[in-house]
C-alpha cells in the first residue's frame, strides 16, 4: 500500500483552525444558511418545505363566516385613541424639554409612536383591520413610516412569511435564528439591526435597486412603486433634517425618523413571543407559534398578535375576531401561555441553550382533549392524483418524515425511514402491499408494518390513512 501524500496529511484550512476560529467559523456558515440566495433554500426546497401543506384544523363554516365579517368602527375607535396617546405624549414631552423628564418623555412617545405601528403595519397589510379597503391602505402606509419597514417590500416579505413560516433559507422573517447571535438579539431589541438594515435598503431602493436576497420575493412590477415610496421617504427625511438645521437642535428628529429606533424595543418584546425558541422547518404552526395570553392594555397595542397560532392558520380573520376563532379551536391547540412573563421564561432559557446547541427548540405538548389526553389528527397529506397506482410519495410533517402509498384507490401511511438503518423509504420499490427498502432490500407489508425478512426485523410503524373528495389525510 502506497503511503498518503504529503498533500493527503496536510490539515484542511478548516483543521488549521484554532478551536475559537472555528467556532466563529461554524456559526458565520450556520448564520449563511438564512440567507434566501444561499443553499438553505434549495435543501428547503428538497425537503418539500417550500409552499407546503399546513396543518388547519376544521371550523365550520358558519362559524368563519361570522368570524371573517370586517367592521370599520372598532379599527377606528383604536386608531383614534392610539394617535391621541401620541399627540398627548409628544405634548407633556414638548414640555418636559429642557428638564430631565424629556428622557421618559420622549422614551413614552416613541413607544407609543413606533410600538404599536407595528401591529398596525401588519393587520392592515392583511387588509383585515378596517371593513374600507382605503382605511387600510391609508393606515398601512403611515404605520410603515412609523415602524420604518418599506411598505411594498414588506407586504411581500409577510407574504413569505406566512406561506414558508420558519423554514429556514425561505422566511425572511426569522427573528430569532440559530445558533442565538445576542449581539443581533440585543441589536434588534435597541432597534439598530433593523434601522441600520433599512435605511441601506432605502438607500438601494431610491436609486431604484433592490437588495439581492429581496428580489427573490418581490416581483419585478413592483420596483417602480417601491423607487416611489423609497423616494417619498428620502424626502420627508431630508425635510426633518432640514428642519434640524434651521431649528439648530435634534427635536424635529425625535418626533420624525428616531422614534422608530429607539421606541422599537416594544414590539421586539411582543414580536419574540412568536416564534422565538420553537421548531424551524416545520408545518405545523401548532408547533412553532405560540398563543400567549396577554393584558388588556398588551393586546390593545398589540391587535390581539398574541393569538398568534390562530392568525398563521387563519390570517384572514381580523385581530378582533381572534379572541373567538382561540375559543372555538382551543380542543385544538397546545395550551396556550398564561402570561407574557410564562412565555419569556420558556423564550430566555430557550435562546441561551440554543446559542451551544443549534440542533435545541422548545417542544410544544400536543394538543389535548378534555382528560389531558393526547389527540391525534388527521393531517393532510397532498393529492391522490399526484401519486402513481403502485407507488409511493414522501410526506414532511411536523418535523418528522412519512411515506405515503398508493395501491389503486387505496392509500396506506406509515414513517418515511427504514427501521434497519436511514433509508427513505420513499425511495424504495413497492409492489402487492411490500415495500422494498432502497438500501439493503428490507421488506416491509405497508398494511401493518410487518418486517418480512432480514435484514429488518423491527416493524414499521403504521398509520391509518384514507381519501376525501381526491385528497390523501393521514392520522398521526
Ligand atoms: Fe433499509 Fe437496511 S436501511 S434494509
Amino acid at each position: 500500500m502506497r503511503p498518503p501524500s504529503a498533500a493527503a496529511l496536510k490539515p484542511t484550512p478548516h483543521e488549521r483552525m484554532d478551536p475559537g476560529t472555528r467556532h466563529l467559523a461554524r456559526r458565520a456558515f450556520l448564520a449563511d444558511q438564512y440567507r434566501l440566495t444561499a443553499a438553505g433554500t434549495e435543501r428547503a426546497r428538497a425537503a418539500g418545505l417550500v409552499n407546503a401543506d399546513w396543518y388547519k384544523p376544521p371550523v365550520a363554516r358558519a362559524l368563519m363566516k361570522t368570524l371573517l365579517q370586517r367592521s370599520d368602527t372598532g379599527a377606528i375607535r383604536d386608531t383614534v385613541l392610539w394617535y391621541a396617546l401620541i399627540v398627548t405624549s409628544g405634548v407633556l414631552a414638548h414640555f418636559a424639554l429642557g428638564t430631565a423628564w424629556a428622557v421618559p418623555a420622549f422614551l413614552l412617545y416613541g413607544t407609543l409612536y413606533c410600538g404599536p405601528a407595528d401591529s398596525r403595519w401588519h393587520e392592515c397589510g392583511h387588509g383585515t383591520a378596517f371593513k374600507t379597503r382605503w382605511m387600510n391602505d391609508a393606515l398601512y402606509q403611515v404605520a410603515s413610516f412609523q415602524v420604518l419597514r418599506r411598505p411594498t417590500v414588506w407586504r411581500w416579505s409577510h407574504a413569505r412569511h406566512h406561506t414558508d413560516t420558519l423554514v429556514v433559507g425561505r422566511d425572511p422573517e426569522i427573528a430569532a435564528q440559530v445558533p442565538t447571535r445576542w449581539s443581533v438579539v440585543l441589536g434588534n431589541i435597541a432597534g439598530l439591526a433593523h434601522v441600520s438594515g433599512e435605511l441601506r435598503r432605502l438607500l438601494l431602493n431610491v436609486a431604484g435597486w433592490l437588495d439581492a436576497e429581496e428580489e427573490t420575493f418581490v416581483p419585478e412590477s413592483e420596483r417602480p412603486k417601491i423607487a416611489r415610496e423609497a423616494r417619498i421617504w428620502a424626502a420627508i427625511y431630508l425635510c426633518v433634517f432640514a428642519a434640524c438645521i434651521a431649528l439648530h437642535s435634534i427635536v424635529p428628529l425625535l418626533y420624525i425618523g428616531l422614534p422608530s429606533l429607539y421606541g422599537a424595543w416594544l414590539y421586539h418584546f411582543f414580536g419574540l413571543t412568536q416564534h422565538a425558541g420553537l421548531p424551524e422547518n416545520v408545518t405545523d404552526h401548532r408547533l412553532n407559534c405560540r398563543t400567549v395570553y396577554m393584558n388588556p392594555v398588551f393586546r390593545f397595542l398589540y391587535w390581539n398578535m398574541n393569538y398568534h397560532v390562530e392568525h398563521h392558520m387563519f390570517p384572514m380573520v381580523p385581530y378582533h375576531a381572534l379572541p373567538r376563532l382561540h375559543a372555538a379551536l382551543r380542543s385544538e391547540m397546545p395550551p396556550p401561555y398564561p402570561s407574557t412573563l410564562a412565555a419569556y421564561r420558556e423564550i430566555i432559557p430557550a435562546l441561551v441553550r440554543q446559542t451551544r446547541d443549534p440542533g435545541y427548540s422548545v417542544e410544544r405538548p400536543a394538543a389535548t382533549d378534555c382528560r389531558g389526553r393526547a389527540m391525534s389528527q388527521w393531517v393532510a397529506a397532498g393529492r391522490l392524483d399526484d401519486i402513481d397506482d403502485e407507488d409511493v410519495r414522501r410526506f414532511d410533517h411536523g418535523g418528522r418524515t412519512f411515506a405515503v402509498y398508493r395501491m389503486g384507490s387505496e392509500v396506506y401511511a406509515s414513517d418515511g425511514l427504514c427501521t434497519h438503518e436511514q433509508a427513505h423509504l420513499a425511495d424504495g420499490f413497492l409492489f402487492d402491499h411490500v415495500i422494498e427498502c432502497p438500501k439493503h432490500n428490507g421488506r416491509f407489508d405497508i398494511r401493518d408494518g410487518r418486517p418480512l425478512g432480514a435484514p429488518v426485523c423491527i416493524a414499521l410503524r403504521t398509520y391509518p390513512a384514507k381519501v376525501e373528495g381526491g385528497r390523501i389525510f393521514i392520522e398521526i
